[in-house]
């Protein structure tokens, strides 16, 4: 018998309250829907802030010749054209409004000598494009658009974790979650559900991601029906720390390139001249990422298996100015002052390039009244993002998403709830305390980092890979015996045991997806076939449920229309 639960009821439910959340929920009050807003953490607390340069929007306030189709097209060679075209063509057309929209919310930013927002250079961008302020951006815009939202009158429900998405027939009913302070269950009922739950990187062991990322969104949508695409694509930021261990990973923002730093060997050689002799340091992600990875490998890295990337050539007050935050992580934890000296840093898994599929107009899935936008959506980046159209990404589509879920919730009747499916949710978040034997959650989730680091890396190969999906087969079956002591109060222990189902699920994705594809792209370097294929890049590698398993198919990318083709083929 399932104990009593709370039960909430909204038009549009959002889950995930980071930028591409919190835009949603705005749009979809703005359209006159009730909305809530769910978050496993406190509110505030997203991925967003870690893309800390800037968001990527062609204002032209620095560079006068930059206009939407120079962002289009460098979105889409960046992404090696894998892009959904559409997403890409709306994204680099409607990011300059939403930056002047947040403006008017109340964000600041540097400014120009004319009193226009200052934009900064970034890898892959051909010309000065990212608004900022400082290297603490995606703060402001967490700050501006959480504001923004409370005023406007979200109902926000913080610390609690979805663990399934609720169905009526084929279509979205709701959610259900518990509390993570007392563990009571707590029932959502939507006619309409954004998952906007950003990324999967606490599958890796070297990470810029914090705890909640273990890929929920993606794998309730999975679980309910949704396709997921192009999982392969996972991006390694090139700059994490790599020193002190216990701040491993931890983001080294691309604005510190963006003004003026340069990487180097331990033999004091500007390496990137070997790599991408254009574009040097501001090269794109995934072949900085390659070229410090490479460098280390062959001997020529830092003493902690890094590179040195230096911005004490520039004056220290232009440092602290520009990059406030990078001088205090550096100082508070590494005792480095990179106004005098250089970082050690290395590649991170930072972000996630797959995800739901969607409709580029809508954000919808493919499971009627579910959305999806923001690091949990595929599409818009392609096989590789560039650095600060993550925070434009989650401006345009969580517009997009809000307003579509508004839009449908008004159109349909609300769904029932059905309790078979609460009782079954119920008794699944209870197994673990009712095992007397079994695995820590904390084992499972370690071994699972070190396959994916070992295994499902920057560099891929057929027998690493295979052997990587053996033993994500293996950390399933030991995450379905898992035993968890203790009581339902704050009990992270409990939680984690739930997050490993989604952290497996989506790993086994990226796993299937990274063999599938044998090519290399973008942010999927294959050893064993270090070529594109043409063959690959008209094709989308989509995943779906089939009974408890997963099923890969192949789908054909949309032909692009003749003046999107024209845009692409201009030098500049
Ligand atoms: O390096 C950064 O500031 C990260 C930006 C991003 O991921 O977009």
């Amino acid at each position: 018998m399932t104990e009593k639960y709370e039960i909430h009821e909204h038009d549009v439910l959002i889950i995930g309250a980071g930028g591409a959340g919190l835009r949603a929920a705005i749009e979809a009050l703005a359209e006159g829907a009730s909305v809530g807003v769910v978050c496993k953490s406190l509110l505030g607390k997203a991925h967003t802030v870690m893309a800390e340069g800037g968001i990527a929007a062609a204002m032209a306030n620095v560079d006068a010749s930059d206009d939407w189709r120079t962002h289009f097209r460098d979105t889409m060679r960046g992404g090696k054209f894998l892009n959904n075209w559409r997403m890409a063509q709306l994204h680099a057309q409607e990011a300059p409004e939403r930056v002047r929209e947040l403006e008017q919310w109340g964000a600041l930013f540097d400014r120009t000598a004319d009193g226009n927002i200052l934009q900064r250079a970034f890898g892959g961008h051909t010309f000065k494009r990212l608004c900022h302020v400082g290297d603490r951006t995606g703060l402001e815009m967490i700050r501006t658009l959480q504001d923004r939202g409370v005023h406007l009158g979200i109902d926000v429900y913080m610390e609690c974790a979805i663990t399934r998405l609720l169905k009526d027939g084929e279509r979205v009913a709701g959610a259900f979650g518990y509390w993570r302070e007392n563990g009571r269950f707590v029932v959502f009922r939507a006619k309409s559900v954004v998952i906007a739950t950003g990324g999967i990187g606490k599958a890796w062991r070297i990470t810029s991601n914090s705890w909640e990322y273990t890929g929920d969104g993606m794998a309730l949508a999975f679980d309910a029906g949704a396709e997921l695409m192009d999982m392969e694509f996972v991006q390694f930021h090139p700059t994490g720390m790599v020193w002190p261990p216990g701040v491993q990973g931890i983001l080294v923002t691309e604005a510190v390139r963006g003004e003026g730093g340069v990487l180097r060997n331990k033999d004091g050689e500007r390496f990137m001249e070997r790599y991408d002799p254009e574009r040097m340091d501001l090269s794109t992600r995934d072949v900085v990422a390659r070229a410090i990875y490479t460098e280390a490998k062959e001997g020529r890295g830092t003493e902690h298996g890094g590179a040195y990337l230096d911005i004490s050539h520039k004056p220290p007050e232009y440092v602290k100015k520009k990059l406030p935050s990078m001088y205090h992580q550096f100082r508070e934890l590494a005792d480095v002052d990179i106004t005098k000296g250089p970082m050690e840093v290395g590649p991170t898994c930072h972000y996630m390039m797959g995800g739901i599929r969607v409709d580029a107009e809508t954000a919808q899935a493919n499971v009627p009244g579910m959305f999806a936008a923001g690091e949990a959506a595929a599409g818009l980046h392609g096989a590789n993002r560039l650095g600060g159209n993550s925070l434009s990404d989650l401006l345009v589509f969580g517009r997009r998403a809000g307003q579509a879920a508004a839009e449908h919730a008004k159109q349909t009747e609300t769904p029932k709830l059905d309790d078979a499916q609460v009782e079954e949710a119920t008794r699944e978040m209870l197994e673990p305390f009712e095992r007397r034997d079994g695995d820590s959650p904390y084992d499972v989730h370690r071994d699972l980092q070190e396959t994916m680091q070992n295994y499902v890396g920057i560099f891929r190969r057929e027998e690493d890979l295979k052997q990587g999906l053996a033993e994500i087969q293996g950390l399933k079956d030991r995450a379905g015996r898992v035993h968890v002591d203790g009581s339902r109060l704050f009990n992270p222990g409990w939680h984690l045991a739930r997050d490993l189902k989604s952290l497996l699920t989506v790993s086994e994705a990226v796993a299937l997806s990274a063999l599938e594809r044998q090519e290399s792209r973008g942010a999927h370097s294959r050893i064993d076939f270090p070529q594109y294929d043409e063959k690959w890049s008209k094709l989308n590698n989509i995943i779906s449920r089939d009974g408890d398993g997963m099923r890969l198919r192949h789908a054909p990318i949309a032909e692009m229309p003749s003046d999107l083709c024209v845009i692409l083929e201009k030098k500049k």
